[in-house]
């Protein structure tokens, strides 16, 4: 095993018996994430849902069948890419993760990065931008401000893009969403072209 894969084991076995927050007694599954630890991109989402809860992995649910619609149309597969979430355990009801649970948890996300080192990150809707802008030292503003705008920031270990986008989600009941979402998708395909 490499070093890579090793800490990532680590660290999901970790994330697994979490309790760190209520989300912990609640959950049937932590939902570490998914994919290759070499992904180029890692899409970062907000929470687990019911299925995510059952299956103990990320977008396994209506979201996710959008979400592997659009990775397709772009010529990628799950396995090329990771996809996470900033909250690992499902929060009652799908309701919106809180701030005290992100904080919680974020620093999994946060050491997710730092061992994979993705050259480009999408956040997935306005909780995952929120928390990657301010991360990388960028001011958040509205989704739909700064879906498809492209920032770039220096880290230890070189150049990231970020290129936030809506949640998959939107797209189930707003379809000019959806068409939003295509285009950022082709957005994204031409900058893993040159990341
Ligand atoms: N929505 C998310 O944000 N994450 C998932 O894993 C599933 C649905």
């Amino acid at each position: 095993m490499s070093s890579k894969e090793e800490l990532m084991k680590r660290l999901e076995e970790r994330i697994q018996t979490c309790k760190k927050c209520l989300l912990g007694n609640l959950r049937t599954n932590a939902v570490p994430g998914s994919g290759s630890y070499d992904a180029k991109v890692m899409f970062v989402g907000e929470a687990p849902g019911y299925w995510e809860d059952q299956k103990g992995l990320p977008f396994v649910g209506k979201a996710g069948k959008v979400l592997d619609e659009l990775l397709s149309m772009i010529g990628l597969r799950r396995e090329d890419v990771y996809i996470t979430n900033i909250v690992k355990c499902r929060p009652p009801n799908n309701r919106d993760p809180r701030e005290e649970e992100i904080r919680a948890c974020s620093p999994y996300l946060d050491m997710q990065i730092d061992i994979i080192r993705p050259r480009v990150i999408v956040p997935l809707g306005r909780y995952s931008m929120s928390y990657i802008l301010r991360k990388f030292g960028f001011e958040p503003e509205p989704i739909s401000r700064v879906h498809g705008k492209v920032y770039e920031a220096s880290t230890l270990f070189g150049r990231v893009y970020i290129m936030p986008v809506y949640h998959p989600a939107v797209a189930l009941y707003k379809p000019q969403l959806r068409e939003e979402l295509k285009r950022d998708f082709l957005k994204l395909k031409e900058l893993l072209s040159r990341a």
